[in-house]
């Protein structure tokens, strides 16, 4: 992704924007996994699945740091922010589940992955730029 596209979402915080730009950087792995999908064999979808494990870890991780930030500087939003985490990595399980039990079809994967890239753009627009302003 290009450096220009991320510029409105940068925080100025430093590991806060390293690790936005590395979610990004896998969602766009995401996508061209389903482009280039295998549909005859399912191959894409183990990938897909593949590329979603390691998205949960890392916002897991990245969520983690933020939350300690938070309560670190005695950030007064962070029980409306660290709930909006949460609802995010319930709501990515739940997606999961319903494409390991459906017919998966790339226009889920699709669904999932523009879901994903418009929950964050819109999370880190407005919650983790009000955060980064409070602990600079
Ligand atoms: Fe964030
Ligand atoms: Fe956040």
């Amino acid at each position: 992704m290009k450096s220009s596209v991320l510029k409105y979402r940068e925080t100025g915080i430093a590991w806060q924007d390293k690790q936005h730009k590395e979610l990004f950087d896998r969602l766009s792995a995401l996508s061209s996994v389903i482009e280039g999908r295998r549909a005859e064999d399912g191959e894409w979808l183990e990938e897909f699945l593949k590329t979603i494990d390691f998205l949960d870890e890392y916002v897991a991780v990245h969520f983690y740091e933020e939350e300690r930030a938070m309560v670190g500087s005695g950030y007064p939003d962070s029980d409306l922010h660290m709930e909006r985490h949460h609802l995010f990595i319930e709501e990515m399980a739940h997606l999961r589940r319903d494409i390991e039990a459906s017919e998966a079809t790339t226009d889920i994967a699709v669904s999932t992955s523009r879901r994903m890239v418009e929950w964050l753009v819109d999370h880190i627009c407005v919650m983790d730029k009000d955060l980064a302003a409070y602990i600079k």
